[in-house]
């Protein structure tokens, strides 16, 4: 049994990928904390709290960051073009859900969590990094007691989905994602790589609503707008960043992997760029050196990934 902290700014992938913890057999999700990103931490927070609420989901839900870890960084507009007014595709979510949350901030509850449970803690981190940045400045140790991190981030030979070079939850908080990256724990980094190329189509989301229970008309419906969205880019359907980071926790076998030292570019025209060294390359003395050794995915089984994430939320 895998116990995982999700830490998230849900988000239409991030829902996705939350009904995919909950549902999955070998994994006990014992804690989601929420992180700006998506939306303001307020509409997170109250968004994971309505998916606690509609899915029955038993985990505690602590409120994280709202601001980066460097607090002198700009704050850019929300991407509601993607994820809707609401974060969760214009559906109309209430404004408040009447369920409480965590008295401990998100870095908090992690460390606490952590400690509570040495040597068992998966954290899967889907957003801004932030969280994990403040947990491990408050308590370095953490790092020895975590069994891995597996991050939604970064993009390593493709281009970047905010800027040509960067990916989203990087380049909301490049500090906090070099301080993760470069801390001596295993980080597993699930960037766009892989996940540009998971898509799911309307149509396969829509036959799972139709075979499916309640919980999976509301990912059908409040997915839709996301999809519109990504017209652009994929044909009637969307991205499933989120899902590939949770799927590679029960099917790491789903993905090719390299490993090496991995650093975030902080500040210029290249924010938030993730550069790794691949181990074995030799380069002359420079910013990689005597970093932690970390797994890069560079490829995956995508339709085989989808078909877990479909025959998951159908188990219900
Ligand atoms: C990431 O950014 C957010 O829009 C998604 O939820 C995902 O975590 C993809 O770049
Ligand atoms: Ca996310």
């Amino acid at each position: 049994m895998h116990k995982v902290i999700y830490d998230t700014d849900p988000g239409v992938d991030d829902a996705m990928a939350l009904l995919f913890l909950h549902r999955h057999p070998e994994i006990d999700l014992i804690g989601i904390t929420t992180v700006f990103g998506n939306a303001s931490i307020e509409t997170t927070t109250r968004n994971a709290l309505f998916l606690k609420r509609e899915w029955d989901i038993a985990a505690p839900v602590a409120k994280g960051a709202d601001v980066t870890i460097n607090p002198s960084r700009k704050e850019g507009a929300w991407p509601t073009f993607v994820h809707g007014d609401d974060g969760l595709g214009n559906i109309g979510v209430p404004a408040t859900v009447d369920l409480p949350v965590d008295p401990r901030p998100a870095y908090k509850f992690i460390i606490d969590t952590v400690r509570a449970n040495p040597g068992e803690v998966t954290l899967v981190a889907v957003g801004r990094m932030t969280n994990l940045a403040l947990a491990l400045k408050e308590d370095p140790e953490i790092a020895g007691l975590v069994k891995q991190v597996v991050i939604m981030g970064g993009n390593f030979y493709v281009p970047g989905n905010v800027t040509p070079v960067a990916e989203a939850n990087i380049h909301g908080d490049p500090e906090a994602a070099d301080i993760i990256l470069t801390a001596p724990w295993k980080v597993v980094v699930i960037g766009l790589d892989v996940t540009a190329i998971t898509t799911m189509s309307r149509g396969y989301l829509g036959e799972m609503a139709a075979k499916g229970d309640k919980a999976i008309q509301l990912l059908n419906d409040l997915s839709q707008f996301y999809i519109d969205f990504y017209k652009h880019a994929v044909e009637d359907g969307m991205m499933v960043h989120d899902s590939c980071a949770c799927v590679y926790v029960v099917a790491p076998e789903l993905f090719t992997t390299i490993t090496g030292g991995v650093r975030v570019v902080c500040g210029g025209i290249a924010d938030g760029q993730t550069i790794v060294k691949p181990d074995g390359r030799r380069f002359p003395p420079g910013d990689w050196d005597n970093l932690p050794s970390q797994v890069v995915c560079t490829g995956v089984e995508s339709e085989k990934v989808v078909d877990l994430i479909r025959d998951t939320l159908l188990t219900a």
